[in-house]
């Protein structure tokens, strides 16, 4: 007999096949998140879980008595009680390198937005505001020979290095552990402490999980330390950096302008954000690309078969499982 599992949300048909082959498949109809009480509900009999974008935990976990696996369908597991899976046995994975480029790629696009006002300006001609050519009209931030700042060097914090060599930026970085001196030399990136990094970064992009250490990792201390020409960057988690500060500091141009596609509370916004044009705003699309999605969910899949038929998955995030 197949293994049951359940599916949050529709995945693309190629993963949803491979799924069939070697499981009885329940997928949730609707690209909406489920509640945990739905989730759990819906995990009752389920020896396997592929989340997209939902919150496991207690909740979830109490009525899935069956549950041997949960394959999250993205890299970011902070959505996860994994010391709740671990407890009962249950495999958590996760989809890392399959989305590493396709986010350098969003957040060097919102660098490159924000700094050259690139939204600001589409609206600009949109709306038929656009008169007669202007010397002086939109003047933006130049980006290359700029330096850039990346708060956590991991692959996609490394992924964003590599593009900041190709606009000929300058490199730090700030990591809970230095890298390798061959990675540091392959990026010409130099290592900084956590007040350099602030000091001297003409942008500052964030590529840290989130974990209680990294909550309010940018909060209005670090925003007083910061260039009043500088640009944040965040395409990791919304809640690594306190909104109110934030905007506080957009608002008194104690920064130059944010480029965001996480927030604390997503999906809703904080009310001034909307309202200020030196911040470009995107909806959490990082990994939103149709090759990414499909390696996303393929990855997911793989994970999960390999953990109901007793193999080690690829991407396991609590190995102590296996100990
Ligand atoms: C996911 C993400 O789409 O991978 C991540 O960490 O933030 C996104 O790519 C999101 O987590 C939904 O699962």
């Amino acid at each position: 007999m197949k293994p049951k599992i359940f599916v949050t949300r529709p995945l693309p048909q190629e993963a949803l096949n491979l799924l069939a082959t070697h499981c009885e498949v329940q997928v949730h109809p609707a690209d909406s998140a489920l509640k945990p009480a739905q989730v759990g509900e819906a995990c009752r009999d389920v020896e396997g879980l592929l989340a997209v974008g939902v919150r496991v935990n207690e909740e979830v976990l109490s009525q899935a008595g069956k549950l041997r696996v949960v394959a999250n369908c993205g890299v970011g597991y902070d959505s996860i009680d994994v010391a709740a899976c671990t407890q009962r046995k249950i495999v958590v994975t996760n989809t890392p390198g399959v989305l590493t480029d396709t986010t350098a790629d969003l957040a060097f696009a919102l660098l490159l937005a924000v700094a050259r006002r690139v939204v600001e300006a589409d609206r600009f001609v949109r709306e038929g505001r656009w008169q007669r050519w202007e010397f002086a009209m939109m003047w933006g931030a130049d980006i290359h020979h700029k330096t850039l700042g990346i708060y956590g060097l991991g692959r996609i914090g490394q992924a964003m290095a590599r593009r900041g060599r190709g606009f000929d930026m300058q490199i730090l970085y700030h990591s809970r552990r230095r890298a390798d001196g061959a990675i540091e030399h392959e990026l010409g990136a130099h290592y900084v402490d956590r007040e350099t990094i602030l000091r001297e970064s003409d942008f500052l992009s964030l590529h840290t999980p989130l974990t209680p250490d990294t909550h309010h990792l940018i909060g209005a201390r670090e925003f007083s330390l910061m260039k009043p020409s500088a640009f944040l960057i965040n395409t990791a988690r919304g809640k690594a950096v306190d909104e109110e500060a934030l905007v506080a500091a957009l608002k008194s141009r104690r920064i130059a302008g944010a480029g965001l596609d996480v927030f604390e509370h997503e999906p809703h916004l904080h009310p001034e954000l909307p309202k200020l044009v030196n911040v470009v705003l995107l909806p959490h699309v990082g990994s939103a690309t149709a090759e990414t999605r499909l390696g996303m969910a393929m990855l997911a899949a793989e994970n999960l078969l390999a953990a109901l038929e007793g193999r080690r998955p690829p991407n396991v995030v609590n190995p102590e499982v296996y100990s």
